[in-house]
């Protein structure tokens, strides 16, 4: 099971603000769709509360939560990332969503990233990425986007895969 971590992230770490994302990127939107669409994505309980339309069609959803009882839509909730990996042994490739709390508990797992690096800083946000050291991965690919009418930032799609040697 290959696990990865995908995630939208601004110069300073930031993946969110408010209980939400941090902007609105409709190229990142359909670049997330594209990579996690028929596959399992695992999300902490507060990022499963901040998807617009709750679960994500056409995907596996699973819920990490303390919560006893919780039922959410759409979605398989877990009481621990151990319980949930369980059940997911035969995944060829799991995608980790957030927030940053399952992010941080996530990394040192990892073994792909695909980071929406944002030019731009954003000083209200409440929530980070965990730092990562970039002796441990190798960069696949490297795309960037200039800002556009649609896009108020360039970004750049880098996916990488953790070094291994
Ligand atoms: N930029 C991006 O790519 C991106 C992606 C995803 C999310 N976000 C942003 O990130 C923010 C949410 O992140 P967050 O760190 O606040 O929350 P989170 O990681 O989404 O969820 C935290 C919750 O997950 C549960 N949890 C965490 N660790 C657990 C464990 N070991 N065992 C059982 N349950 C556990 C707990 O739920 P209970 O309280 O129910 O027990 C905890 O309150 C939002 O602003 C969101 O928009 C950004």
């Amino acid at each position: 099971m290959t696990i990865s971590l995908i995630a939208a992230v601004g110069k300073n770490n930031e993946i969110g603000c408010g209980g939400n994302l941090l902007c609105h990127l409709p190229a990142d939107m359909k670049h997330f769709r594209d990579i996690t669409t028929g596959c399992t994505v695992v999300m902490g309980r507060k990022t499963f509360d901040s998807l617009p339309k709750g679960a994500l069609p056409n995907r596996r959803n699973i819920v990490i939560s303390r919560q006893l009882n919780l039922k959410s839509v759409g979605a398989e909730v877990y009481p621990s990332l151990d319980k949930a990996f369980l059940q997911l042994l035969n995944d060829e490739e799991i995608f980790i969503i957030g927030g940053a709390q399952i992010y941080e508990q996530t990394l040192p797992l990892a073994d792909k990233l695909y980071l929406t690096k944002i030019q731009a800083a954003f000083p209200a946000a409440d929530v980070f990425f965990p730092p990562i050291n970039p002796k441990d991965w190798l960069v696949l690919s490297r795309e960037t986007h200039p800002a556009d009418e649609k896009h108020p930032y360039s970004f750049t799609f880098v996916e990488l895969k953790r070094n291994t040697i």
